[in-house]
């Protein structure tokens, strides 16, 4: 049975299938409906869904795009330009939250909502562990101190500094200052401060197989929108880029949270209501543009 099918009684023939599809399945024939070619479509198709999102007669049958897996746009409820800047402008890294947990189902909105991420073909590779246990939150933060004990170590050192000196001449004065900032989160260790999540009450992992192609920016794109959604739903989050190095050199948090081979942790976010509110938002650095 074939993959694609145009209902010829629905098609007002009018080729936006063609123009949209990326895998060049559909054929044009003018007046006519679109040829949809078959050993094509199983070969190539990557089940984007364009051809029936963009239908506007509903003629498309796709296999993988049966009832209730098509969804109208609310357009009404899309935010306007002026909405999106000024959201995107003003969302913050929070790290600062609530003694306050945060409901499943909300988790799961979020994690609901990061799959809409654009992911390499369409492969949406992206895996997810949501970590709400304190244990195992606390053990997390410790490896990842231990990482950071480890890395300043290594930066402190004379021979190592002068290799990363000959290797990165560019980078090596700002690589090596990281010695000095890790010894002020070691600092707050003592203090029995938590710099590595800050008390957040949830962790969400994006993990993927390692071997997939563009397994990497797929994740973080997921984590991005995560990110965005968070923010919209009055929680804050951060991106924990310390925990995702420190999974990459000790394989234990991979482990503490199970995550499966070949898969590797490509970006956290730790989640929680805020416990602040920012009313301003600040410049960046005015963008490095080359126009060609
Ligand atoms: C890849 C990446 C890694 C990050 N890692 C950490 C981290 O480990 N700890 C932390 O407190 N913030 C981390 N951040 C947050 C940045 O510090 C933050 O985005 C930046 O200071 C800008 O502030 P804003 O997000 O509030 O606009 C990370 C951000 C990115 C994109």
């Amino acid at each position: 049975m074939s993959k694609i099918t145009i209902n010829q009684d629905l098609c007002s023939r009018c080729n936006s299938c063609v123009e949209v599809c990326p895998a060049e399945i559909f054929v044009s024939n003018k007046e006519d409906i679109p040829t949809v070619l078959d050993a094509v479509a199983d070969k190539f198709c990557i089940s984007c869904g364009h051809c029936v999102a963009i239908c506007p007669k509903n003629a498309i049958d796709h296999k993988n795009f049966q009832e209730g897996r098509v969804t109208p746009i609310k357009q009404e409820l899309i935010p306007s330009s002026d909405q999106t800047r000024e959201m995107l402008r003003s969302i913050r890294s929070i790290r600062e939250f609530k003694d306050r947990p945060v409901d499943k189902e909300l988790i799961e909105e979020i994690i609901d909502v990061a799959r809409f991420a654009p992911s390499s073909t369409n492969l949406q590779t992206t895996e997810y562990i949501v970590v709400q246990n304190r244990e195992i939150l606390n053990k997390i933060v410790d490896l990842t101190y231990s990482y950071l004990a480890k890395m300043s170590k290594l930066l402190h050192n004379r021979l190592i500094s002068s290799l990363i000196r000959v290797v990165l001449p560019k980078n090596a004065e700002e690589l090596i200052s990281y010695g000095l900032k890790f010894d002020r989160y070691l600092k707050a260790q003592e203090r029995g401060k938590d710099k590595i999540l800050y008390n957040a009450p949830v962790l969400i992992i994006f993990h993927a197989n390692k071997r997939t192609p563009f397994a990497e920016a797929n994740a973080n794109l997921a984590l991005h929108n995560a990110y965005v959604y968070c923010w919209s739903l009055g929680l804050g989050s951060f991106y924990t880029g310390f925990v995702v190095q420190a999974s990459h050199q000790n394989s234990e948090i991979q482990r503490l949270v199970s995550v499966p081979s070949p898969n590797k942790i490509y970006g956290a976010l730790a989640i929680g209501y805020p416990r602040v509110r920012y009313n301003k938002w600040v410049e960046r650095k005015s963008p490095k543009i080359e126009w060609i």
